[in-house]
């Protein structure tokens, strides 16, 4: 065929080609295996020498602009492609969500309640490690070396001799003294771990530890925050009653008892036929305990208070397995 009949019809093909796959079969049709532009380079040599060279350069001439057409489509229909896309698939950032479906964990939610009383009350909130120095869970605690707690037993060890998994938040106190100067109104909530395994224990679980040194603190001062707190975290006036007890790192000290949540002081399985439901111990710093943290105790005084966050969850929701809370199954989850 004449060239300039293919140049022709090249811009006649090209004209009506609508998508990649016409352009590949237009490709074919003049640069394929036996397309035409690739025929007529092909004849080249059948012709005689005197008129090859000025036919040889015209269909080269031809080639290259074919070739070149043939991409410039190409990037039209890429082009084309890329504005089609971004017109159509868009998404509409602007609709509103689904409403979540996930809730937090109920000791989450407890601790969070826990926190914001205190934080409410003026406490800073104070984190310590839970694998710690035997010397802050104990020894600085005024807990003697042979106290039954540092049993075997009682206290998971670790191999690093002198360190364990704290058995209670009370080394927190000491962390604090250590590295703040009073007035220290703080609140410690955290992981603890003993050896206990049973419907009410488990090898690990929460405390929110309390501690405040001043100079014009007493006993009565504790009173009130605690039962400030009890009353808040209850949402009912419920009794409160303070019992003499021992504990080594304060003096006095005080078992926390509320009238029972479950029963209301009548009496049953969870109260023991009591009515009454113990849920923390406290009492007033040792001055031993303020001295091993370099503060005068004839200058300041403080008080402590110690709760276990399961326990305190199982009351306020009425679960009665602290195992429910660590097996994590959807159909107990999902009613908090
Ligand atoms: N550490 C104690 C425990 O784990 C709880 C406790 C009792 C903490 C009295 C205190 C306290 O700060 O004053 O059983």
């Amino acid at each position: 065929m004449h060239l300039k009949g293919i140049e022709e019809e090249l811009h006649r093909d090209l004209s009506e080609v609508k998508s990649l796959s016409d352009l590949q079969q237009v490709k074919a049709k003049y640069l394929g295996k036996k397309g035409l532009i690739t025929q007529a380079v092909a004849g080249i040599k059948d012709l005689p020498p005197e008129e090859r060279r000025e036919y040889g350069s015209r269909v080269n001439r031809l080639k290259e602009y074919a070739e070149q057409l043939i991409n410039q489509k190409e990037e039209e229909l890429n082009r084309e492609d890329i504005q089609r896309q971004l017109s159509q698939e868009w998404l509409d950032l602007s609709i509103p969500l689904e409403p979540l479906q996930g809730t937090h964990h109920p000791i989450t939610q407890t601790l969070r309640r826990i926190k914001n009383i205190f934080v409410s009350m003026g406490f800073s909130i104070m984190e310590g490690p839970e694998v710690e120095l035997e010397e802050y869970n104990f020894d600085m605690l005024n807990i003697p070396k042979d106290h039954p707690a540092r049993d075997m037993q009682d206290t998971f060890y670790v191999n690093k001799k002198g360190y364990l998994l704290r058995t209670h938040t009370s080394p927190v106190q000491i962390r604090t003294m250590l590295s703040y100067k009073p007035p220290i109104y703080m609140v410690a909530p955290g992981r603890v771990y003993r050896r206990d395994d049973d419907p009410t224990h488990s090898p690990m679980f929460h405390q929110v530890e309390g501690l405040v040194v001043d100079t014009e603190v007493g006993f009565g001062h504790m009173k009130y925050t605690i039962e400030t707190f009890l009353k808040e975290f209850f949402e009912v006036d419920v009794p409160v009653r303070f019992r003499a007890s021992y504990f080594p790192f304060t003096e006095p000290s005080a078992e926390v008892d509320i009238g029972c949540v479950i029963c209301r002081g009548e009496g049953c399985r969870v109260c023991k036929q009591t009515g009454w439901l113990e849920v923390m111990g406290c009492g007033m710093v040792h001055p031993v305990v303020l001295e091993n943290c370099g503060i005068d105790p004839e200058f300041y005084r403080g008080f402590a208070f110690g709760m276990g966050v399961e326990r305190l969850a199982m009351l306020y929701f009425g679960i009665d397995n602290i195992k429910l809370f660590f097996e994590n199954h959807m159909r107990f989850l999902r009613q908090f």
